[in-house]
């Protein structure tokens, strides 16, 4: 059968409020042009991210009624803690409110003012928390990766030969840990190879530096090592998860990617003196070990998606629905970023709009547009959100400017996408009426949530 269906059948529903092209333009304006500052039930189709989005399974929300909320010790957090080092493989467990808490508490133990920290790409709470610290956030994509036709099926790797010539020119001792994100979120969400993620602790082990990894959407991508690594076909993925992790000293997850889970993170590491020193950080900014954070029912349900999203059917119609989505926008001509990653889709704002300046935020500009078409929230990828230095304030354009439309786990069909579609293709149709924006206000760090804009 060729027809993608959900391998779910939906028990609950949520109704979606639609709205006029005429009251999108008015809410837009009150929301300053920024999309996180709309209320969401004025959106139609909100692909702001596929973050605490995720609709839960029946077994999800029965194991939440299971919840033990006893402040220590709780059944509930053996639970948990049982499932993340069955799937993980790490010795040491702290639960964390979200995958951010787990980076502020890991970077703020590690970083220093003059480390550097190279990932293949920095998600920006990663690169914030690390500037937070006083250090450097590295990005060190591969090549393919800013080739954005490329059809390389792990753009998301990182450039091993940089990240050796980095730590020769700098010394180890400036670079207290190596990062890599799966999938690589802000480099278009592109899964990173197995064969990678070994040389990358390679590299590490042999230069006496922790190596840990981003595992936010780990299921994604130890399903597209299963599909498109030579020797992988007939691993379950739950074993490429295990020996993916195998090769870090530690990770962070936030728990609200592929944990379907609507919050919750964690932070692992196999060494037992760090681990203690971040239970006490733990203890003074996220609460006691054994919850950090997270309410008992919180921990069942992460315990129950954990195992959940390795289900291989799921995973393959997720890697499946947004290639779909990404095949019918390359078929209608509109510049997508490819091959397909696992939880969004990148639309290219630099060659939608080549007419808008990077200093006039073509990815915003989009963003805007999308939304007053049809209702669609998305998120800019680019200078808006990495474009600023956030020591100096200096401005200066992003790699690529990029909108994110990130989809949802297991809460839009296939219909959604097709109304998604017909949205992108009449902006494209009109985008040489479409200028840019202008920055009215903005914070230092983290600028997109709040800035605020005004049209050019
Ligand atoms: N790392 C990556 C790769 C992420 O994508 C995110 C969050 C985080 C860390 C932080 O996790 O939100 O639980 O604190 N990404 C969301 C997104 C917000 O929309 O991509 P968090």
């Amino acid at each position: 059968m060729k027809t993608i269906i959900e391998p779910f059948k939906i028990k609950m529903v949520e109704p979606i409020r639609l709205t006029t092209r005429d009251q999108r333009e008015e809410l837009l304006e009150a929301a300053k042009y920024n999309p996180f500052l709309l209320r969401a039930e004025d959106v139609i189709i909100d692909l702001l991210t596929d973050s605490g989005t995720s609709a839960m399974s029946s077994d999800a929300w029965a194991a939440m009624m299971r919840g033990d909320e006893s402040y220590a010790g709780a059944r509930s957090w053996y639970r948990f803690r049982d499932t993340v080092q069955d799937i993980f493989g790490f010795d040491q467990v702290l639960p964390t409110h979200q995958g951010r808490a787990a980076e502020h508490i890991l970077f703020s133990i590690m970083v220093q003012p003059d480390s550097i920290v190279p990932n293949n790409t920095h998600f920006d709470t990663t690169r914030a928390n690390i500037e937070f610290c006083g250090g450097n956030a590295k990005d060190l994509p591969c090549r393919e990766a800013g080739d954005l036709d490329s059809e390389y099926p792990f753009k998301g790797n990182m450039d091993t030969a940089a990240l050796e010539t980095l730590l020769a020119e700098v010394g180890a001792e400036h670079v207290p840990i190596i990062m890599v994100t799966i999938t690589n979120n802000s480099g278009g969400g592109q899964p990173v190879s197995m064969a990678n993620i070994r040389e990358i602790s390679r590299i590490a082990r042999s230069a006496g530096i922790p190596f840990y990894i981003d595992a936010c959407r780990f299921a994604e991508n130890a399903q597209f090592i299963k599909r498109h690594e030579a020797g992988y076909e007939d691993t379950p993925t739950i074993e490429i998860a295990r020996e993916i992790f195998s090769y870090a000293d530690g990770c962070t997850m936030s728990a609200k990617k592929d944990a379907f889970a609507n919050i919750g993170g964690f932070l692992c590491t196999n060494d037992a003196e760090l681990a203690q020193q971040e239970r006490n950080i733990l203890i003074l900014t996220e609460g006691f070990p054994t919850y950090g954070g997270l309410a008992g029912r919180d921990l069942e349900a992460i315990a129950v998606g954990l195992r959940e999203v390795l289900d291989e059917n799921y995973l393959d119609y997720r890697l499946l629905s947004t290639r779909y989505v990404v095949e019918r926008l390359r078929d209608l001509g509109i510049p997508v970023v490819v091959p397909a990653g696992g939880h969004a889709v990148y639309l290219d704002a630099r060659r939608f709009l080549p007419h808008v300046e990077p200093l006039q935020y073509p990815g915003q500009a989009l963003v805007a547009e999308l939304y007053l078409e049809a209702g669609i929230r998305s998120v800019e990828i680019g200078t808006v959100m990495f474009g600023a230095d956030s020591h100096t304030g200096e401005e200066r354009p992003a790699r690529v400017e990029l909108v994110r439309l990130a989809i949802p786990r297991r809460v839009y069909t296939q219909s959604h996408m097709d109304y998604v579609l017909e949205a992108i293709n009449l902006v494209w149709e009109r985008r040489d009426e479409i200028g840019g924006m202008r920055i009215v206000k903005a914070p230092r760090f983290l600028r997109h949530f709040t800035a605020e804009f005004e049209r050019t």
